[in-house]
């Protein structure tokens, strides 16, 4: 069955006030579109838990520090449509930018901290606008429930502390990452890249494999992180920006897996920037 495209706030208030009246439990899934396993699985896990899911699909301006990323975002709402239908979703809300963004918004939700670090050092300015349009989304449509990929870890941290400090009532929910039978993290921007990148980009979740190994036999992480740099360099990435071992709970800096642990990297190849992390057993 086809999925009705909502564009307009209006429209989706229609729905969910319907199904807020009937008691019904409703699923957000956020995604900039180009949707791939990754996101599928987040519709799969909401179907599991609630009586209506909403996919919303917005390239949100606000999160792109660098405009070429912007400019570069695969757009493909046709396709999306299409690979949502088997699901039964409940509706595709596709905002016009004014739904998000009225003439004269002016506010700004930032979370402090946890957005210090990696993707917030490295793409200032990325979380704010992340924080602000889930904000947004969350109480627009109302959701009860809102499925996140751990891929984006730092990601789901800070949505879920945003919800937690706004009293936002919608669960933050986070899903393990789909991969790649090469192990890559799926990814919309790995429509970016050639047979050649995909083959090196697969490097980068072997190497982090690797290091949660040696971690295991009890080395120290800043030997260990320094050879697996080289060796990304080497199979053809261009820059390592982070390669980080750190607190699960807290995304504070560790020698050695001491506690729960995570680690996570990120890492351009043709220009594309990589990201991914993988827990790390206790040492
Ligand atoms: O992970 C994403 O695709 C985006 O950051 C999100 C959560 C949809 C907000 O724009």
């Amino acid at each position: 069955m086809t999925v009705p495209i909502l564009r307009q706030l209006a429209d989706l208030h229609a729905k969910t006030s319907e199904w807020t009246r009937a008691g019904e439990v409703i699923g957000v899934v956020p995604t900039m579109g180009a949707l791939h396993q990754g996101h599928l699985s987040l519709v799969e896990a909401a179907k599991a838990e609630c009586d209506r899911v909403i996919v919303t699909i917005f390239v949100n301006p606000k999160q792109f520090n660098n405009p070429e990323d912007l400019a570069k975002y695969p757009r493909t709402e046709a396709d999306d449509a299409v690979k949502l239908e088997p699901y039964g979703v409940d509706a595709i809300y596709v905002p016009e930018p004014d739904q998000i963004y009225p003439a004269g918004f002016a506010t700004n939700v930032s979370v402090a901290g946890l957005t210090d670090v990696m993707e917030g050092e490295f793409r200032p300015g990325h979380f704010d606008g992340v924080a602000t349009v889930v904000a947004k989304l969350f109480l627009q449509t109302r959701a009860n429930r809102a499925y996140f990929g751990e891929k984006d870890y730092q990601q789901l941290m800070v949505v879920r502390r945003m919800a937690r400090d706004l009293d936002i009532p919608t669960e933050v929910i986070g899903c393990p990452t789909v991969r790649e039978a090469s192990g890559l993290a799926m990814s919309s921007r790995n429509l970016r890249l050639s047979p050649e990148g995909l083959e090196v980009a697969a490097h980068l979740n072997a190497a982090m494999r690797s290091v949660a190994e040696a971690l295991g036999r009890g080395e120290a992480f800043d030997e260990v992180a320094k050879h697996a740099c080289a060796g990304l360099l080497e199979a053809g990435f261009s820059e390592v920006e982070y390669l980080d071992l750190r607190s699960a709970a807290s995304l504070k800096p560790l020698g050695r897996a001491s506690e729960p642990a995570r680690l996570f990297a990120a890492a351009l190849v043709e220009g594309i920037r990589l990201i991914d992390n993988i827990e790390v057993p206790a040492a």
